[in-house]
């Protein structure tokens, strides 16, 4: 059960993450020069916000796709056992491809969408996601760009969620229990 009351604690700023992504942006269009057309892929549900500021920085030609594994429910420990609910509506075969993440934590999610869409022979696969939690890490895996490190926080915001909760807060916050 979602505990019922918490405060959110402002943690990176809608402005911090508008930067971050220019910058972002910039290194995607270096590494992706003179693609024919990259496919930018974002990780339902958790991306949608940012993989609509990342593209909108892209000065690249890129089509969008987006692909759903199995998340942490209401939870808040990732399952480990990760499973593909949403494939992608296109064709990656011969292609660039870039996956969207919100959020790397364990890397059971990531390290598992990267072997899935590997399977399709893209021709060549990067990665990024906008937060990191380092100190959490399971998994042998680095996407090859990341926005923030962040501490072992439970966050909220930009996309993120705390049982569907809180997806439209325009800032990352980090979630305070109040209820002990
Ligand atoms: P991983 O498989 O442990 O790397 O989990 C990654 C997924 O867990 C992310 O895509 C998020 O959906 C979710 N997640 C990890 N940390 C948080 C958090 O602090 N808040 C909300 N969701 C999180
Ligand atoms: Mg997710």
């Amino acid at each position: 059960m979602p505990h019922d009351t918490y405060v959110i604690d402002q943690m990176i700023s809608a402005k911090s993450i508008a930067a971050k992504i220019e910058t972002l942006a910039t290194e995607i269009e270096t590494e992706f020069a003179g693609t024919d057309k990259l496919v930018v892929v974002g990780l339902l549900r958790g991306s949608f916000v940012f993989i609509a500021d990342l593209v909108r920085e892209l000065d690249l030609p890129v089509e969008v796709d987006f692909l759903e594994a199995s998340s942490y429910g209401d939870a808040m420990e990732s399952s480990r056992e990760v499973r593909i609910f949403k494939d992608l509506r296109g064709t990656i075969e011969g292609r660039d491809v870039l996956i969207v993440e919100d959020i790397i934590d364990t890397g059971h999610t990531l390290a598992h969408v990267v072997d899935f869409l590997m399977s399709k022979h893209p021709a060549r696969l990067k990665s990024i996601a906008l937060l990191d939690k380092p100190s959490r890490r399971e998994v042998d895996y680095k996407p090859d760009w990341t926005g923030f490190e962040i501490p072992d926080e439970f966050v909220v915001g930009y996309g993120i969620d705390y049982a569907q909760r809180n997806r439209n807060l325009p800032y990352i916050g980090k979630v305070r229990f109040t209820d002990g």
